[in-house]
């Protein structure tokens, strides 16, 4: 059973608010979405990788990675999730999983991939990486108030890579979206359709790029990782 990983890139990084879209903005001596790429290039468990690209992209040409035999890349589209179907569509192995994982992540390592990988054994509808809540949580009232406080042991930050069957996933996600679901990640479509993906604890230094403070903290986190 192969693994295509799958990498939604078709953003334009508005809350990042930079003079281009976030996955190409400088990191060490390449960019996150080249750090991203290079990543999964080099896993040796990893088949092939499907980027979805922005329809206007102008940009993914100029990375090293991007004549790379194992990379293939699509059409994105409007939403995260629209991007995602896109790149499934282009996997056809048979019994293959798909390995999502955003661009805007980094900083994520081979160990974290193995262990979402080894997984299958115990779930085999499914996981996700996550990251058990660290701070109190609470719920807001309207008033801007607290209305109360929610338990933080039963609560976890989902992640990316998500590793699903990749049919199954392209049928769900599919589903979701034309049902009007709000589908912001992989699991909520596996979700509404009744699917309970496993959780695998992942690092807590595998952060989304989201806003500019983001970029310094990616940064020292990436060489750390490399000393
Ligand atoms: N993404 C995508 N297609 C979209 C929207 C987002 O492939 N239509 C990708 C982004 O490129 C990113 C990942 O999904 O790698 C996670 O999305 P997010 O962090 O929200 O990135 P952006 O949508 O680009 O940022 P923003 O929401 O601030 O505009
Ligand atoms: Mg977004």
């Amino acid at each position: 059973q192969s693994v295509v990983a799958i990498v939604p890139a078709a953003g334009i990084g508005s809350r990042m608010g930079a003079n281009r879209p976030k996955q190409y903005l400088p990191l060490l001596d390449s960019c996150i979405l080249g750090i991203t790429l290079q990543l999964l290039l080099d896993h040796p468990d990893i088949a092939r990788v499907v980027v979805a690209l922005h329809s206007q992209d102008q940009f993914f040409s100029t990375l090293s990675q991007a004549q790379h035999p194992k990379l293939h890349t699509v059409e994105g589209g409007l939403e995260r999730a629209n991007s995602v179907l896109a790149a499934l569509q282009n996997v056809h192995e048979t019994n293959a999983w798909a390995l999502v994982h955003d661009a805007a992540r980094p900083c994520l390592t081979h160990q974290d991939i193995d262990r979402l990988l080894a997984a299958r054994q115990q779930f085999p509808q499914g996981a996700i990486l996550a990251a058990p809540v660290r701070d109190t949580m609470k719920r807001a009232s309207a008033d801007g108030c607290v209305a109360s406080t929610v338990s933080r042991e039963a609560l976890w930050h989902a992640l990316t890579p998500q590793l699903f069957p990749a049919q199954e996933l392209q049928r769900n996600l599919a589903a979701a979206i034309a049902a009007g679901i709000q589908v912001t990640d992989e699991a909520s479509a596996m979700e509404w359709a009744g699917v309970h993906p496993g959780l695998v604890t992942g690092r807590s230094d595998n952060i989304k790029i989201t806003h500019p403070d983001d970029l310094p903290l990616a940064t020292l986190y990436l060489r750390h990782q490399r000393e």
